[in-house]
């Protein structure tokens, strides 16, 4: 049994986009939100990224859940397995094995931005999985986790390192909204990217293949089509730049040339020189003992940590504690 829930329309998808593109692109350092990679072709490319040498993280993070998935089911006993951002649902699989094998589980719920990559997972899961309801949701996780629904105890799942997507504030306020639509006693299974010398981190996100290049440059064609701008992908060169104070990867697109952008869906134009970046991602890298105090001041008490064998990636699975 399967089913997709819509909670955003195209209409709204290209007022946010246009709302994003004014405050990133009028901002004295350029910015854009990471989440707009991930249309069709960005989310194949994610997808790309996932099997590059360079790309540790989702090797890692499969093999703590590989390893720890029968535990996570002893401990939750979830009904419910709900997906953030779960784009191909590839990792859950181990997961849904997990819960399935304990018993418990009833429901699954991927939401994600990505349309396509969502009904393919839908489609796939339901398939492999017969009697497992499916609730397929496009959302943005950071605004559509008003309604989870299934039942209790539910576990959500927040893989691959997006958390690092957000900025400490936008983090807080994450975990929070977490915290506020769940019961106490429900779980977060939260993966991390943890820090590590910087020739590590700024290789995994410029690979020698140039997928990432590729994937940074898509942010642009997404505007291009979605705005009817006329950015050249090629006029910007893909870079990886690790802030070891803020302890993040940026990726940026940097401007080859002088130039001037027309971006009529969002009535603009923008004037870039020569040098000058777009900041299009930030990747943020953890410890420990960072990421059980985030926890905490969340209302989530951290009771398993788990690492792959070469210490790159960490995975938290923290109850909920207190509204
Ligand atoms: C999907 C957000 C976890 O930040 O590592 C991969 C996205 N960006 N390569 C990450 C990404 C460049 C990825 N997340």
């Amino acid at each position: 049994m399967s089913e997709l829930d819509v909670h955003r329309h195209p209409d709204d998808i290209t007022e946010a986009l246009r709302t994003d593109v004014r405050a990133g692109l009028s901002a004295t350092q350029k910015w854009l939100p990471s989440k707009w990679f991930y249309d069709a072709r960005g989310s194949e490319l994610f997808e790309e990224i996932t099997a590059l040498p360079e790309y540790y993280p989702t090797r890692a993070e499969r093999e703590v859940l590989g390893r720890e998935a029968a535990e996570i089911a002893r401990v939750t006993g979830a009904h419910t397995l709900v997906e953030l951002g779960s784009g191909s649902s590839e990792k859950t699989r181990l997961l849904l094995d997990g819960l399935r094998g304990h018993g418990s589980l009833e429901t699954f719920v991927p939401l994600d931005v990505s349309e396509s990559a969502l009904a393919d997972a839908v489609e796939a899961i339901s398939a492999d999985y017969p009697g497992l309801s499916v609730r397929g949701a496009i959302g943005d996780f950071t605004e559509h986790l008003d309604l989870l629904p299934g039942e209790q105890p539910r576990l959500v799942a927040f893989l691959g390192g997006t958390i690092g997507n957000l900025t400490p504030v936008e983090r807080g306020k994450f975990l929070r909204s977490v915290r506020d639509v769940l019961a106490e006693g429900e779980w977060l299974l939260l993966g991390t990217d943890l820090v590590k010398n910087p020739e590590t981190l700024v290789r995994a996100y410029d690979d020698a293949a140039g997928v990432t290049a590729e994937f940074n440059r898509n942010v642009l064609r997404v505007v291009n089509q979605r705005l009817g701008a006329d950015f050249d992908p090629d006029g910007f060169e893909h870079e990886s730049y690790w802030d070891a104070e803020a302890e993040w990867i940026e990726m940026r697109l940097r401007a080859s040339a002088d130039m001037l952008v027309r971006i009529p869906g969002a009535g603009m134009e923008v004037r870039f020189t020569e040098g000058e970046h777009i900041r299009t991602e930030i990747s943020a890298k953890f410890r420990a003992g960072g990421i059980r105090g985030e926890l905490a001041d969340a209302g989530f008490d951290v009771e398993r940590w788990w690492t792959d064998s070469g210490k790159l990636f960490g995975v938290s699975l923290a109850r909920s504690i207190r509204a």
